[in-house]
C-alpha cells in the first residue's frame, strides 16, 4: 500500500479550520479506498508563529517538508502584521523556491450553487485559469528610498524571462489539450505594457505551433474582465500573468457562486519539489474561530491534490462527494446563503464519499 507523506500547514485565520476538515476528508477516502494512506505532518506556521519566532516559517522550514509527497495549505495573513511580511514569509517562500510555477484555478458552477450572472447554470461556466506564479508582477524586484522626505520614490518592477513565459504558456496549451473543447485564451495588456507583454503574445504564437488542434486568442485584460462576465460560455482554458490572472481569479471565483468554493494547485509540473494545494479564499478574519468557514475550497483543493499524485479514482470520488453536498442547500455555509457549519458540510461529504457507490 502506497503511504503518502502530506505536510500540512493551516497558517492563519479560517486556514485551521479548513485544514482539518481536509485532512479528514482526505483520511477518509484513503480508508474508504484502501489502496492508498497519508501520513499527515502538521506544521504550525504562519502569523502566530511570526509572534513567537519573528519570522513566519523556521530557517530550514523547506527543508523539512521538501520530500513530502504534496503540501496542502490555508492561508497567510495576520490583523496584526502587515500583508506583504505574511505572503513573502510564508506563501511566496514555498511557491517560488520550490519552483511552484504553474497555478491552476478551474471555476465551475457546482450542482446547488447559484451564480450571480443571470441565467447562467452548470456548464456553461466551465473555466480553467493557468496564473504564471513565479515571476512576472511577483518577482519582488524594485525598492523604496528616501523614505519620510518629499523625495520618496518606489518601484516595482515586473519582470519576466523567456524560459518562465515559455514554461507557462506551453502548460496552458497542454491543459487546452486535455480539456475537451480545446480551447485557450492568452491575456495579457499589450497594449499599455509594451515590452514583457508583447513578448507573451509573440511566445504564444510560437509556442501555439506546437499545438495544432487547439483553438486560442488573444484579449487584453480589462477586455477579459468584460467577457467573463458576458460571454462566460465563450471561455474554457485561460492563461495570465502572475497579477492579471490573481485579479480574473478572483472574479471567476465569485462568478462561480463564493470565494468559499474556489481551490488551486500550486504546481511544479515537473516534480523536482512537491506542489501545494490550497482554497483561494484566504485568512478571512471575520469570520474565523465561528466554525463557519466554507471547506468546499480546501476538498476540491484536496481533489487536485489526489489528481497530482495519480489517484485518479480517489478524486473522483471526492469531487462526486462534493458536488452532492452543495446539491443540498442544508449544507450551504453562510458564504452561500446557508445555516451550515464546516463541520455538516464536513460530515456530510464524507459520508458521501462512503456511500459515493449508491
Ligand atoms: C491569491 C491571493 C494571494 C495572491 C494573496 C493572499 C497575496 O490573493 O492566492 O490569489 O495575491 O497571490
Ligand atoms: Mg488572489
Amino acid at each position: 500500500m502506497k503511504a503518502y507523506k502530506l505536510a500540512a500547514i493551516p497558517g492563519d485565520g479560517i486556514g485551521t479550520e479548513v485544514i482539518s476538515a481536509g485532512v479528514e476528508v482526505l483520511e477518509a477516502l484513503a480508508s474508504r479506498d484502501g489502496g492508498f494512506a497519508f501520513k499527515v505532518d502538521q506544521f504550525d506556521w504562519g502569523g502566530e508563529y511570526y509572534k513567537r519566532h519573528g519570522r513566519m516559517m523556521p530557517e530550514n522550514g523547506r527543508d523539512l517538508i521538501r520530500k513530502h509527497d504534496a503540501i496542502l495549505f490555508g492561508s497567510a495573513g495576520h490583523p496584526e502584521i502587515p500583508d506583504h511580511i505574511t505572503l513573502w514569509g510564508l506563501r511566496l517562500a514555498i511557491c517560488q523556491p520550490f519552483d511552484q510555477y504553474a497555478n491552476v484555478r478551474p471555476t465551475r458552477v457546482l450542482p446547488g450553487i447559484t451564480s450571480p450572472l443571470r441565467h447562467v447554470v452548470d456548464k456553461e461556466l466551465d473555466w480553467v485559469i493557468v496564473r504564471e506564479n513565479s515571476e512576472g508582477e511577483y518577482a519582488g524586484v524594485g525598492g523604496r528610498v528616501h523614505q519620510g522626505s518629499p523625495l520618496e520614490a518606489a518601484t516595482d518592477v515586473s519582470m519576466f524571462t523567456r524560459a518562465g513565459v515559455e514554461r507557462i504558456i506551453r502548460f496552458a496549451f497542454k491543459l487546452a489539450q486535455s480539456r475537451p473543447r480545446k480551447l485557450l485564451t492568452v491575456v495579457t495588456k499589450s497594449n499599455a505594457q509594451r515590452h514583457a507583454m508583447v513578448m507573451w503574445d509573440e511566445i504564444a504564437a510560437e509556442i501555439a505551433r506546437e499545438f495544432p488542434d487547439v483553438t486560442w486568442d488573444k484579449m487584453l485584460v480589462d477586455a477579459m474582465t468584460m467577457r467573463m462576465v458576458m460571454k462566460p460560455q465563450s471561455i474554457d482554458t485561460v492563461v495570465a500573468t502572475n497579477l492579471h490572472a490573481d485579479i480574473l481569479s478572483d472574479l471567476a471565483a465569485a462568478l462561480a457562486g463564493s470565494l468559499g468554493i474556489a481551490p488551486t494547485a500550486n504546481l511544479n509540473p515537473e516534480r523536482a519539489f512537491p506542489s501545494m494545494f490550497e482554497p483561494i479564499h484566504g485568512s478571512a478574519f471575520d469570520i474565523m474561530g465561528k466554525g463557519i468557514a466554507n471547506p468546499i475550497g480546501t476538498f476540491w483543493s484536496a481533489v487536485m491534490l489526489l489528481e497530482h499524485l495519480g489517484e485518479k479514482p480517489a478524486a473522483d470520488r471526492l469531487m462526486k462527494a462534493v458536488e452532492k453536498v452543495t446539491a443540498d442547500p442544508r449544507f450551504h455555509t453562510p458564504d452561500l446563503g446557508g445555516k451550515a457549519r464546516t463541520t455538516d458540510v464536513t460530515a456530510a461529504v464524507i459520508d458521501a464519499i462512503h456511500g459515493a457507490n449508491d
